[in-house]
């Protein structure tokens, strides 16, 4: 599975000769599917252009912290936010020294230390600029706050030496990258997902629909699979592209999405309802398209199947995980959502406008979460809704896991 599809990929770029694998790493990424946004910092422009970086990536190249353009284009916290992981090749023995201290001096720094995206390093130095006790000393550090060391390898050197310190090789670097998107924390399970509007109709051409976009169910679908769960999608009516080796199954009503769910439910143990479900749908359709005579019309309205309800008062029950999206008095109302539905965990979004009128929740590449189960919660902070579904599968296979464990105890 190419996990690079789609992702944000900050690439850093530190001052070393290795500088030049960079770009072919650059293309290489772009091959995968990847967007790749390249950060360089000073002394690495002396090895390489930025021009070259910015041909290869199709992005501008950011090497300033200060820079009126660049911030105006994509500020430094925008660009943080922007990463679903950041890979600083080749990282010299003075990039790692500065990030053991959690320095913020350039933008490169500045940008490891605003993200809460996955750091990978590819150091790259001189034989003996490794082995050195304060490297080393960095190194073990950095580890231990939970970044990833892609190599370095044994080789020969642009010194002329010949050992440790040699940077992966490209396809590699580009193999380990892929991996990080990989957590087999759902490994072996089957997980149903449901995502986007449904679109009740009034007449042939009119219907009452939602503003979810589909966004949120579909990342969080790509997040399963990563996971390594086979994953099937319902869906409504989206613009959103299939995520790679998922199941989708299209639908445009309630009542079509609930049979979906139903013949699908036996062979998934986890149920994610990411969908926006109307709540009501007209009593009757008009099969001739409604013209306007009177000053008023009122359409009358009847209830719709609660699927999410449904499925977790069914028998066996898979493991279900409900959205509330509130305008208002968020966690009162989705502490009673995931008690009257007999929910495992719900996880509950501000949606509307903000004071600036723009969208939050719907519609938006940002979303915020607070989730929500039986005995704890968690928030889950702003950030692009493919790194909050990834955070929320990690929490969903956490406490199906441990919900089994129980289960298996007490049986
Ligand atoms: N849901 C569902 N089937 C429905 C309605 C909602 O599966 N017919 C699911 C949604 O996918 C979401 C959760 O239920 O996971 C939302 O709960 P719900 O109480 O229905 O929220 P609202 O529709 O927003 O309800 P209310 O208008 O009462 O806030």
């Amino acid at each position: 599975m190419n996990t690079l599809n789609g992702k944000h990929i900050i690439l850093g770029i530190s001052g070393g000769i290795a500088a030049y694998k960079s770009a072919e790493l650059t293309r290489r990424l772009r091959d995968a599917g990847a967007q790749v946004r390249v950060v360089m910092t000073r002394s690495a422009t002396e090895f390489v252009t930025p021009l070259t970086f910015q041909a290869l990536s199709g992005n501008p190249v950011h090497t300033e912290l200060l820079d009126e353009k660049a911030e105006a284009g994509m500020g430094h916290i925008q660009l943080a936010r922007w990463a679903d992981a950041i890979l600083i090749a080749p990282a010299s023995a003075n990039c790692m020294a500065k990030l053991a201290q959690g320095r913020a001096d350039d933008l490169l720094t500045t940008l490891c230390l605003a993200s809460g995206a996955p750091l990978a390093l590819a150091p790259a130095m001189n034989r003996v600029m490794w082995s050195d006790t304060a490297t080393q000393n960095n190194l073990l550090t950095l580890k231990q706050r939970g970044v990833h060391l892609f190599g370095p390898v044994a080789g020969s050197q642009a010194c002329g030496e010949t050992g440790d310190g040699r940077m992966l090789e490209v396809p590699d670097l580009v193999d380990a990258l892929s991996g990080l998107f990989k957590s087999g924390v759902l490994q072996g399970k089957h997980v149903l997902v449901t995502a986007g509007p449904t679109y009740e109709a009034i007449d042939p051409v009119r219907f009452i629909g939602n503003r979810s976009s589909g966004r949120m169910g579909f990342a969080i679908a790509n997040a399963a699979r990563e996971a390594g769960a086979s994953v099937t999608l319902i869906s409504g009516p989206s613009l959103e592209a299939t995520p790679e080796d998922v199941n989708r199954i299209d639908v445009e009503t309630a009542a079509q999405m609930y049979e979906a769910v139903m013949q699908q439910l036996r062979q998934h143990q986890i149920f994610i309802a990411a969908a926006a479900v109307a709540d009501y749908r007209p009593k009757s359709t008009s099969r001739q398209k409604l013209k306007k005579h009177a000053e008023e019309l009122s359409i009358e309205l009847e209830r719709t199947e609660d699927i999410l309800a449904a499925v977790a008062s069914s028998k066996p029950r898979p493991f279900a995980v409900g959205f509330a999206a509130e305008t208002e008095n968020l966690l009162s109302n989705a502490r009673a959502k995931l008690e009257n539905k007999s929910l495992d965990m719900i996880a509950a979004n501000l949606v509307g406008k903000d004071a600036n009128a723009q969208d939050i929740g719907f519609n938006n590449e940002y979303n915020a979460l607070h989730v929500l189960w039986g005995d704890g919660e968690q928030v889950l902070e702003q950030a692009r809704k493919t790194t909050l579904a990834r955070e929320l599968v990690k929490l969903v296979a956490h406490h199906y896991n441990k919900n089994r464990r129980h289960e298996k105890n007490s049986a």
